[in-house]
């Protein structure tokens, strides 16, 4: 939800803020911009992706030392040159960049109109730079302790940088529930929402916290306050990431290499936490707080999204396992449903990003109410990271690809170690059955190897059913979960309707939409359901429907009544949506290639949702 980078040091800062736009696409693509100063404040901004910015700044003035960018996902008024940041103050002196939504702004814009003050776009960004400049003509204060109170005045969340048209040798940075990240190297400093604009130049960051400032100096010094104007002292850390985490490395999208990933992914999730043929599991964050989790009358997992499709296959997994009553809500509901929790609870908060709005307003309320907060999230120093009790990260490595695939799978591979490790330490599981589950586990990465193979396959399923209107995924219990998610992807990417659910509901409903142009995918892996499943495959087919299962390896009962059969390896029912969403995720990838889609960047989505 918006990408901001800033520069100050001895390098040129252009390309620097443009490569930097670059990584932090997937963030939000609508329009993008950068301004420089060298004397004269130079602010270039152009609509729609990077590449026009770099376009159309070719041959102009850009030569300078320190620079801010913006690339944007539209919150307020249309994408065009004018609403893309940054933004400049009345009086010209000011440039700021915005990521976040500031939700009083329409209050003090009606203040600043009656004093004066004229607006060019339709952003809240421009009231706030606009904010800056008043409060320091007031107070005849300096451009930190305008920011400061200007910032104890909004309402809303925010991660911004400020540049000085007469001070070429300052930058204020500040933040309030979207993420900043300051890269302190030799002389110089960067400012980006994520670490991926940094990596190369330096490993030394520090993360800004909520309410938080840095007042950066071109002579190499910073330092960082709060909101309340007291000075910290920073936690300078080191990156884990390397540059070609965030490269293509040969595939042609992010999207591909992240499926291609999940054999690794899957293996790196489960290092070190636990032995197939010793029989144990630890996840560290579980065991700090095991007899509290162990215990809990009930676990409320949270989440959105894709995140949120891992949750109901976590609730799965613990009832299932651990027999631990569990609830899965959509953390966009929780919080405005006045939700019963309390200490007796344990709330699992499921986030790639660890950014997600949403979630982490779920998140302080549930911490209000004194529940404990298990976090699992991938993105390492994320906001839900840190404001969790205890937790487990993914460890899948960036995400690029604005469609989540490896994280899901990293997700579910977490998920069903809690629920393990909780049905250990209560005896809800036998020992051996521990271990057949434990020695699948430990199989996954080459099980998951092997259904990659069967990606020409899939290509071919997607070139006869690329125009088809409407999709239906359809699964019953572990797969239930996964028929939704497949529904998500293909949505998502290709911008085909599809809709997920439970195959047994499908009479009471969905069925009506059955004709010969509907496709239907089946996910027909489970033992306990089988015949269940057959069922709804000769009602869809008794209606014309066109059927793509995908089944066990060797399953000729379904290939003698489906269209097409997606053969993938067997496993446990319960690890088997690491599989069987394998060919759902090239399936969707297949599709919105053959329609000429952009995989990587779907029109109007972003990769972490930082807005309400
Ligand atoms: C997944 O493909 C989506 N882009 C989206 O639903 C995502 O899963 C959701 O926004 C939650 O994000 P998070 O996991 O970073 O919290």
């Amino acid at each position: 939800m918006c990408g901001i980078v800033g520069y100050i040091g001895k390098k040129e800062a252009f390309p620097i803020l443009l490569k930097g736009l670059k990584r932090l696409e997937y963030r939000g693509y609508d329009s993008a911009g950068i301004a420089v100063l060298n004397g004269n404040l130079h602010v270039y901004k152009k609509a729609g992706k990077v590449s026009e910015l770099e376009n159309y700044t070719t041959g102009k003035d850009v030569a300078a030392t320190i620079g801010i960018g913006h690339t944007r996902w539209a919150t307020h008024g249309v994408p065009n040159d004018t609403n893309a940041h940054p933004h400049l103050s009345n009086s010209g002196n000011l440039a700021l960049i915005h990521n976040g939504i500031i939700e009083n702004y329409d209050a003090i814009k009606k203040e600043l109109i009656k004093r004066g003050y004229v607006f060019h776009s339709d952003t809240d960004t421009e009231v706030l730079v606009n904010l800056v400049e008043e409060v320091r003509k007031q107070d005849n204060s300096s451009l930190e302790d305008a920011v400061r109170t200007a910032l104890n005045e909004v309402v809303g969340a925010y991660a911004i940088v400020v540049i000085d048209r007469n001070d070429p040798d300052h930058l204020i940075a500040a933040r309030k529930g979207s993420p900043l990240v300051i890269g302190v190297g030799e002389e110089e400093f960067f400012i980006a929402s994520d670490a991926s604009p940094i990596i190369e130049y330096t490993k030394n960051v520090v993360y800004l916290d909520d309410q938080e400032y840095a007042c950066i100096s071109r002579d190499g010094s910073f330092y960082i306050k709060t909101l309340g104007n007291v000075q910290k002292s920073p936690a300078i850390q080191k990156l884990e990431m390397s540059l070609e985490m965030i490269e293509k490395g040969g595939f042609e999208h992010f999207m591909l290499k992240e499926i291609y990933e999940q054999p690794k992914v899957i293996a790196e999730a489960l290092r070190g936490r636990m032995s197939a043929s010793q029989g144990w599991i630890k996840l560290g964050g579980l065991s700090e707080y095991s007899n509290r989790i162990e215990n809990a009358e009930r676990i409320l997992i949270t989440a959105c999204g894709t995140s949120w499709h891992s949750a109901l296959i976590g609730e799965y997994l613990i009832e299932d396992l651990a027999r631990v009553p569990v609830e899965v809500e959509y953390a966009s509901e929780f919080r405005y449903r006045n939700p019963i929790i309390n200490e007796k609870d344990v709330v699992i908060a499921i986030s790639q990003s660890g950014e997600t709005a949403d979630t982490l307003a779920a998140i302080e309320l549930a911490k209000e109410r004194q529940a404990l907060i298990y976090g699992i999230c991938n993105v390492i120093g994320s906001s839900i990271a840190r404001m969790s009790h205890a937790g487990s990260y993914t460890h899948a490595g960036p995400e690029i690809g604005v469609a989540s695939t490896k994280a899901f799978t990293a997700q579910i591979t977490i998920l069903t170690l809690i629920a393990l490790q909780i049905a250990k330490e209560k005896g809800t599981i036998s020992t051996s059955k521990l271990r057949e589950i434990l020695y699948e586990l430990e199989n996954m990465p080459a099980k998951i190897e092997q259904t990659l193979k069967l990606d020409s396959q899939i290509l071919e399923i997607a070139k006869e059913y690329k125009d088809a209107a409407n999709f239906l995924y359809l699964g019953r219990g572990y797969n239930f979960p996964v028929a939704l998610e497949g529904a998500l992807k293909l949505k998502e990417i290709s911008y085909i309707h599809a809709e997920g659910y439970p195959a047994a509901e499908m009479k009471h409903g969905p069925i009506a939409l059955i004709d010969e142009a509907m496709p239907v995918v089946f996910l027909a892996t489970n033992a306990s359901a089988y015949e269940k499943i057959i069922s709804n495959i000769q009602e869809v087919k008794a209606r014309k429907g066109k059927v793509i299962a995908v089944v066990n390896e060797g399953d000729t009962h379904i290939r003698s009544l489906a269209d097409h059969v997606i053969e993938v390896p067997a496993t446990e029912e319960v690890l088997s949506p690491l599989v069987t969403i394998v060919p759902l995720q090239l399936l969707s990838y297949h599709i919105a290639i053959l329609r000429g889609c952009n995989v990587d960047q779907p029109r109007n989505l972003a990769k972490s949702v930082t807005v309400e």
